[in-house]
């Protein structure tokens, strides 16, 4: 009458798949900036009297499509946008952008500098 599970034998091979993958995820030290939030944690506050309500300089850095002038996506040493703030030539007679918002902007630049 009652159903064994005959000859099946299988007895739930539980976790035969042990992946033993190390792990190096750790060095991943991206900030994966967005270009919405260095918009509005950099570019607006740190940037933005001289080259968003004007344009000193010429400088515009008020839209993604004018930002993308002074940047070369890919390569953040090739893009003024970014080494005018690790040389601290910018913001232009104010303190230096932190350690953490200049790697911001490289980091985006990196990524692609992507309108994200
Ligand atoms: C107090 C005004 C002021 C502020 C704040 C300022 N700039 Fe400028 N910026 C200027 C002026 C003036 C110029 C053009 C003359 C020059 O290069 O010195 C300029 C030029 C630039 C250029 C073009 C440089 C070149 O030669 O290609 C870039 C890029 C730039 N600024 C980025 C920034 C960024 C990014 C910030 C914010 C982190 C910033 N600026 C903040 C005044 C300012």
């Amino acid at each position: 009458m009652v159903l064994l599970g005959i000859g099946s034998g299988a007895i739930g091979c539980l976790g035969t798949s042990q992946s033993t993958s190390s792990s190096n995820e750790s060095k991943s030290s991206t900030t994966s900036a967005t270009f919405s939030s260095i918009q509005s944690a950099i570019l607006s506050p740190k940037c933005g009297t001289c080259h968003v309500s004007q344009r000193l300089g010429g400088v515009d850095l008020s839209t993604y499509a004018a930002v993308l002038n002074y940047t070369k996506p890919g390569e953040p040493d090739s893009s003024s946008l970014y080494t005018q703030v690790k040389s601290g030539a910018m913001p232009q007679g104010g303190p230096a952008l932190s350690q953490t918002d200049q790697q911001k902007i490289s980091d985006w630049i990196k990524a692609g500098a992507k309108n994200d």
